[in-house]
């Protein structure tokens, strides 16, 4: 009954750090749906990989007069130690860059030509006229035509925050030598999104579960009307045209590869587990099912644009769900960060447990809206949640267990309140996992939470260490019933906090090894003393 589970994790472009506003959105929650799913049996392929191309990447680069190449591996490897740190368990991450991605693309690229969805069409496009060269939309600059910015870009005010074509800025220059602009016909391959309307918008019909303001944004989008869209650009960095039909200058735009790379990196996975055909269990079995973990400004790039060139080119798997999430808002961040003392994700990730920062991020997803966290307030859930309610629990019971050993007496009888306690274990473990498989990863982490709570009051009530001195029996009934528990939840938060729950697992002997169900924990076996998990900070 093992099913196929295809996680797909938004490719950060490689073109400046990442903050943890990005890691809560999207590159955590994927990290814990796919570790359940990992744990309950299912075969999971979790992917993704620095994003490359396109302008943020040469403005960059321009800026800094350095090549496009020198800021991406600068990124790129900086990317690779934030998973190391923070324990996200890729099971590909790659980048847009190898020849893998580049012929997976253009094979797409010409597929969908073949079947009649990718045609030329000419269009207006500004120009440099001494440079000799079209300009992206992001190379032109000019006065916002609504707030009169002077420094609108081509394709957006940051202003007023007004979409623009670079036709509507007035006095367009070109940002490559501040020169006047001027505008001119160019030709361009376009997706015909238009001819897949109605299919895009049967499916988006048919889907059940989605985040409201996924589906919502989605339909209407579609019931707008799709165009046609430019899948080329005047560029030299990028990926090439498999075809030199429009001459030379020109490469495949960013967004049209970028998507590609779930697919190129579930080819390049397989290759890299010595079995070229594995792809296909994700990609072509219809019972397998992909999960696209992204923010809510790439929900167009997720739920249309990729689901239509799947459409376009036949017989792939169309994404389950995309459980896009808004934003997490640094409170107070933004504004230290320009002056310069805000903190960088690097800091974050060197002064904090990755634990405890899985854990603050965790309670805080942005699933529905936007959800806003100061460090204050992440301090505050680590020493309140997770040192005085989760850690103080495992400590006073393995201190107990272990302090108390020599007395134990196993050939105790579970009463009432003790069976209690484990049938809610048992429904903890149900609902927990509901909620995982709903992507609610949110109420998932707090219903572990609200029963570590229960277990801490089942012994306040139950008071192990006074009846211990009395009753043998009843007291190693009690820390049984506690450590069993205890045990139950390490299971469900290592999704959360892996390497914590897996050190508490380590310490415990058990008759059986269920990773989502309670387990039988060894009677009369000793309990190696692990310490605290978390620190406090102050
Ligand atoms: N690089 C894009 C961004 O940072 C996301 C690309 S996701 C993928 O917004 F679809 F292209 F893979
Ligand atoms: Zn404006």
């Amino acid at each position: 009954m093992s099913k196929n589970i295809l996680v797909c994790v938004a490719w950060p472009y490689a073109s400046g750090s990442r903050h943890l506003g990005h890691i809560g959105g999207a590159y955590l929650p994927a990290d814990i749906f796919a570790r359940y799913h990992r744990l309950i049996g299912n075969r999971v392929v979790m992917v993704s990989g620095s994003d490359v191309h396109g302008t943020p990447i040469t403005v960059r680069a321009d800026n800094e007069g350095v090549e496009p190449i020198e800021i991406v591996n600068k990124y790129h490897k900086e990317f690779l130690g934030y998973w190391d740190k923070l324990n996200i368990q890729w099971d590909n991450y790659t980048t847009t860059m190898t020849d893998n991605h580049k012929k997976v693309t253009q094979e797409m690229f010409l597929k969908i030509k073949a079947n009649g969805l990718i045609e030329k069409n000419k269009s207006i496009q500004a120009y440099d006229p001494i440079e000799n060269k079209f300009l992206p939309d992001r190379y032109v600059e000019g006065e916002c035509p609504k707030c009169n910015y002077l420094e609108a870009r081509g394709d957006q005010c940051d202003s007023c925050g007004v979409t623009l074509d670079p036709e509507e800025l007035i006095n367009p220059k070109s940002k490559l030598n501040g020169n006047k602009a001027e505008f001119k016909e160019t030709e361009h391959y376009f997706l015909k999104l238009s001819a897949l309307n109605d299919q895009l918008s049967k499916w988006l019909n048919s889907k059940k579960g989605w985040r409201p303001h996924v589906i919502n944004f989605s339909k209407s989008f579609v019931e707008e009307g799709l165009q046609d869209r430019a899948i080329t650009r005047d560029l030299d960095w990028g990926v090439d045209i498999p075809n030199n039909e429009l001459g030379d200058g020109k490469k495949i735009y960013v967004w049209f590869e970028a998507v590609i790379g779930y697919l190129s990196a579930t080819k390049e996975w397989a290759s890299n587990m010595g079995d070229p055909e594995l792809w296909k269990d994700f990609w072509l079995d219809e019972n397998s099912e992909s999960y696209y973990f992204v923010g809510k400004d790439n929900v167009p790039f997720h739920a249309i644009i990729w689901p239509s060139m799947l459409m376009a080119y036949g017989d792939l798997n169309l994404p389950t769900n995309v459980p896009a999430n808004q934003y997490i808002l640094i409170k107070g961040e933004k504004a230290s960060a320009s002056r310069g003392v805000g903190k960088t994700l690097n800091d974050y990730l060197d002064e904090w447990n990755p634990d405890s920062l899985r854990y603050a991020l965790g309670s805080i997803l942005p699933e529905q809206n936007d959800s806003e966290i100061s460090e204050n307030e992440m301090i505050r859930r680590n020493n309140e949640e997770l040192v005085a309610a989760w850690g103080n629990l495992v400590q006073r019971v393995f201190s107990q267990y272990i302090n108390n050993f020599d007395n134990l007496d196993f050939d105790f009888e579970l009463i009432d309140v003790d069976k209690n306690i484990l049938d809610q274990a048992n429904t903890c473990f149900e609902k927990t996992g509901q909620l995982i498989e709903k992507v609610e990863l949110k109420s998932a982490l707090q219903t572990v939470m609200s029963f570590v709570n229960k277990i801490n009051a089942y012994l306040n009530e139950t008071e192990p260490w006074k009846v211990i001195k009395k009753d043998n029996k009843r007291g190693t009934a009690i820390l049984y019933t506690a450590l069993t528990s205890i045990d139950a939840c390490a299971s469900m938060f290592t999704p959360f906090m892996p390497s914590t729950s897996q050190m508490v697992k380590n310490a415990i002997v058990r008759n059986t090894q269920n990773n989502w169900e309670l387990n039988e924990i060894k009677k009369g076996a000793e309990l190696k003393n692990i310490g605290h998990l978390f620190k406090k900070f102050d």
